[in-house]
């Protein structure tokens, strides 16, 4: 079953019909929240808010083991999760929706993985590919069929948070190769790996990173890109699941 994770500005699924809401308990602790069993145009889905709802969990606090697991226990097979970025790349202006087809992990301090010796036995994952390249390409026909413009490929950057970036770190992050700076990207998306879960990350980009334009950034422009933006996400997200060859398994 497909499952979405929903970042800034995405807290519930408008439309989403209410089957059946998950305790947010699981042996990792809590999940952000209850995962929601919901239907969505008569297609099934599973929503999680990655940053509880109401938004109450900063990027550094979530819960991404319980959040993965909680999806896994749920029934989850692929997971999108939703990411407000900033761009890098003065190509991609606000507004844009982004598959990206890399990552470069800056977090530190973040409970990384299930592999520590108390739920799985160690094993080194292979994350060349860190994201679905068969989800991927789902999002990308769904947007085809939406009309929605879709960039495909890109390198996300994950940075600790919460606060943004310095320029020089945004300019060291372009000299890496990244394309795109948001907060959650990581570890979920090495989580959902280690979960065997088919994971794809759908970046709506709401600023210019630090440094990439002249000025401050502002949470005015930042809500204003969220507040169209999210909507495209989300007839995206109904495309997804319309979509015939889209996992419903
Ligand atoms: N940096 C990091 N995370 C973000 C940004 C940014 O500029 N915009 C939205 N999430």
């Amino acid at each position: 079953m497909l499952a979405v994770i929903g970042g800034t500005g995405l807290t519930e699924m408008a439309g989403l019909e209410v089957l059946k809401r998950h305790s947010s308990e699981t042996p990792l602790g809590a999940a952000s929240a209850g995962v929601i069993h919901g239907s969505l145009n008569d297609r099934e889905l599973l929503f999680l808010a990655r940053h509880g709802h109401p938004h109450k969990l900063p990027p550094h606090r979530v819960n991404y083991r319980a959040n993965l697991w909680a999806l896994k226990q749920a029934g989850a097979t692929h997971v999108v999760g939703i990411n407000a970025v900033g761009s890098i790349d003065p190509a991609l202006g606000s507004g844009a929706l982004v598959v990206p087809d890399q990552l470069i992990d800056y977090t530190h301090d973040r409970e990384a993985t299930y592999f520590d010796g108390r739920f799985k036995p160690l094993k080194h994952i292979d994350f060349s590919w860190p994201y679905s390249e068969c989800l991927r390409a789902e999002i990308a026909r769904a947007a085809v069929i939406c009309g929605e413009q879709l960039i495909e490929g890109g390198v996300y950057g994950c940075t600790q948070g919460p606060r943004l970036e310095t320029a020089a770190e945004i300019a060291r992050m372009a000299r890496d190769g990244c394309s795109l700076v948001g907060m959650t990207g990581m570890p979920e998306a090495v989580l959902a790996r280690e979960l065997s879960l088919d994971y794809a990350c759908l970046a709506l980009v709401v600023n210019p990173a630090a440094g990439v334009v002249e000025g401050e950034i502002t949470m005015a422009e930042i809500e204003q890109a969220l507040v169209g933006g999210i909507e495209r996400v989300k007839r995206l997200i109904a495309a997804l699941l319309k979509n015939e060859a889209a996992p419903q398994e």
